[in-house]
């Protein structure tokens, strides 16, 4: 191979920042600078950790934007066919409703998108992750770019509200004042600073799904996901609520929400996708309705 290394070896250069000389055959040399402190075995596992989620993803022939597709997609639980050759594409940023009626698909389609399920047939791409292609341990990778709010609020009940949503943090390994500070912040985005530590079950549920939207969004997603986060909730929080959505909207976030309530969908503009015995019935925008 004409760029083979023939010599490498380590220097030590002022302010101690130490440099990394390789050689080719033709003899042009290249310099790697090093950060002090970090050792070559130490350097090389970093480059490689940066390069492995790659190993994972696609290219996308189609432009950035593009931060969903879904090419062909089938579901099917045993003879069920949950949902059938569907396929879209979701820009970022996006705000997309997801009808239907009951048992067309809405679930199911959130739940491919974060993996929560495999798909039977085709293929989905997030934010250029192939999802087909990455083993379970990449699974938390793939969930740190996708923020999810279920109907159910599914807090966890022994857990006070600030630890519900540092939970998310620490997970992906974050240090405890970058989480304490950030905690504080979304939780006072919406409205529950004075609640840190009230367990959930004291909580209305208004309030507990305000918690579940800031445990969706803590870890700054690119997607987000809500499946009927209104539903259970009086007309007041589920205005709070679905505004805090669209606030987070507004920071950037792509949002796709499965809902039944067409009224919020109209409200608020937005695509809407309309699902029907698991197939695409129709995908519109709202302001051509
Ligand atoms: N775990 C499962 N096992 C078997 N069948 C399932 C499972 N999950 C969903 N289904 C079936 O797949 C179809 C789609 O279900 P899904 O929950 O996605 O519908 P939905 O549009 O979300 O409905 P709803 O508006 O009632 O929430 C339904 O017929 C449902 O019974
Ligand atoms: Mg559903």
């Amino acid at each position: 191979m004409e760029a083979r290394i023939r010599e490498n070896r380590w220097q030590h250069s002022p302010h101690s920042v130490r440099t990394f000389i390789s050689k080719n055959k033709a003899g042009q040399s290249k310099t790697l600078l090093l950060k002090p402190a970090m050792s070559a075995w130490k350097y090389k596992k970093s480059k490689l950790k940066m390069r492995r989620p790659e190993k994972y993803t696609m290219s996308n022939p189609f432009g950035r934007d593009l931060v969903i597709r879904m090419f062909h997609v089938n579901k099917h639980y045993g003879a069920k066919q949950a949902l059938v050759d569907l396929s879209l594409e979701i820009n970022q940023n996006e705000f997309v409703f997801v009808t239907g009626p009951s048992g067309a698909g809405k679930s199911t389609l959130l739940k491919l998108l974060y993996r929560g399920e495999p798909v039977s047939g085709g293929q989905i791409i997030i934010d250029g992750m192939n999802l087909g292609a990455i083993p379970d341990k990449r699974i938390p990778m793939l969930r740190r770019k996708i923020g999810i709010i279920f109907q159910d609020y599914k807090l966890i009940v022994r857990k006070t509200v600030f630890d519900n949503v540092a939970l998310v943090l620490e997970a992906a390994g974050q240090k405890q004042g970058l989480i304490q500070k950030k905690v504080r912040s979304v939780l006072r985005i919406v409205g529950m600073e004075d609640r840190l530590d009230a367990m959930p079950p004291s909580l209305s549920g208004g309030e507990q799904q305000r918690v579940a939207v800031a445990r969706a969004v803590v870890g700054d997603p690119t997607i987000i996901l809500a499946d009927e986060p209104t539903a259970s909730l009086d007309p007041e929080s589920a205005r709070i609520v679905f505004e805090l959505i669209q606030q987070f909207h507004e920071k950037g976030a792509t949002v796709l929400i499965a809902t039944h309530d067409l009224e919020m969908a109209r409200r608020s503009g937005g695509r809407l996708i309309r699902l029907r015995s698991g197939r695409l019935e129709n995908d519109t925008h709202m302001s051509d309705l």
